[in-house]
């Protein structure tokens, strides 16, 4: 691995993840989603599409107004009506950043865009030196990369890079790639691109495959260092990266090549929660990192484990990333171990024949009913008592 060790995160929550079907955040939404973002630590919020309507043009304006620390970045197609926008909305981020695309596979450029490969070239370099007359700070994407011929990228890239992107985006797109081939992909890109070294390699994927994540990590490993992702993984069809993925695997993981991000962990949780709350949709109960089971064990034979010590079946702590709810979920799997430590941080001091004949309620109890709360254990533990 070459290149710095800081993976930058990107985060596309407000653009690509609004674009999750059902999902549309108001002004006001959009702006507590930002200074959350901020209060994260992601360096760069993609706050919106400008030109898409007035009210994404608002939300980007006010984005770039009220939220301060990170890059605030504005989607735009490759012409000059888009990037005026992007770059009026921008016009009191405190860094801002024009992110410009087109789209370079065969399959885009013959059936959507309805251009020859030079034209697409030339427009896309006509953009990134437009947009660069508003500001520094230029990515480039080419959508659909992964499935665009690699000699073409290479070219547009070399020629994008030498009108000033400071960012080259290579989006998967339609979630196509498998971790192995997207990683030689950005490989081939990153040799075949002589002036590469004057950008940020940048990854985008998409989650069709559920390979998302992978992908992006493949990417990383192949050179890429910033990475495109949503909170909760939302976004078109079956969303993006997961930033709460991304982030805990390489901390978890890839801290032994060096590499993190500046991502403050202890936000997470709340930003999994304000998202889904403002958004609508729910987090998957077995989601990775965020999900309500992801630090829940239920099986007695776990549950023993972690009472003893939490590495036996945890890889993270959950405190780390803000979750400070009680882990251990009584119901039929659970053991005594656990059942005897609940009914202590409840207060309860119980006799050992006490304590077998509560046990043995409970199990009964757990037969008829997935998950036994505090409340559960109240009555359950007075009932014995009455009737002795
Ligand atoms: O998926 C994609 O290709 C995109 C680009 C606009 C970056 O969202
Ligand atoms: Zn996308």
């Amino acid at each position: 691995m070459s290149q710095s060790k800081q993976v930058v995160i990107f985060d596309t929550t407000l653009r690509d993840g609004e674009q999750s079907p059902g999902v549309s955040l108001n002004l006001h939404d959009k702006i507590e989603i930002g200074m959350q973002l901020a209060r994260l630590g992601v360096d760069v919020i993609e706050a919106g599409f400008p030109i898409a309507s007035p009210g994404d043009f608002e939300a980007v304006k006010a984005v770039a107004e009220k939220v301060k620390g990170p890059i605030i970045a504005g989607l735009a197609r490759a012409n000059k009506k888009d990037i005026d926008r992007a770059a009026e909305a921008l016009r009191a981020a405190e860094h801002a950043r024009i992110h410009t695309f087109i789209a370079t596979s065969d399959i885009h450029m013959r059936h959507k865009l309805r251009m020859e490969p030079d034209q697409v070239l030339e427009a896309a370099v006509e953009a990134v030196r437009y947009a660069k007359t508003f500001t520094s700070d230029v990515e480039f994407s080419a959508e659909d990369a992964f499935r665009s011929d690699v000699a073409f990228l290479c070219r547009l890239f070399e020629q994008v890079i030498r009108a000033g992107a400071k960012t080259i985006n290579i989006p998967d797109t339609v979630g196509y790639a498998t971790p192995q081939e997207y990683g030689q992909f950005i490989r081939d890109i990153i040799n075949g691109t002589p002036n590469i070294n004057e950008a940020i390699v940048s990854v985008h994927c998409h989650n069709d495959l559920g390979l998302a994540v992978a992908n992006s990590l493949a990417a990383l490993e192949a050179g890429a260092r910033q990475l495109e992702c949503t909170v909760n993984g939302i976004g078109e069809r079956a969303g993006n990266a997961s930033l709460e993925e991304l982030v805990m695997a390489l901390y978890t993981r890839y801290s032994i090549y060096g590499l993190d991000t500046k991502i403050n962990k202890s936000e997470i949780y709340r930003s999994s929660r304000l998202v889904s709350n403002l958004t609508g949709m729910a987090v998957q109960a077995n989601k990775a990192i965020v999900g309500k089971n992801a630090f829940a064990h239920e099986s007695g034979i776990h549950q023993d484990g972690v009472l003893k010590e939490r590495s036996t079946y945890e890889i993270m702590n959950p405190k780390m990333i803000g979750i400070f709810e009680n882990n251990i979920v009584l119901g039929k799997h659970s053991g005594r171990h656990a059942f005897r430590e609940r009914l202590k941080e409840l207060g309860y001091e119980l006799s050992d024949e006490e304590m077998q004949k509560a046990f043995l309620r409970f199990k009964m109890l757990a037969d008829r009913k997935r998950e036994i709360t505090d409340a559960d254990l109240a009555v359950l533990v007075d009932d014995e008592r009455r009737e002795e």
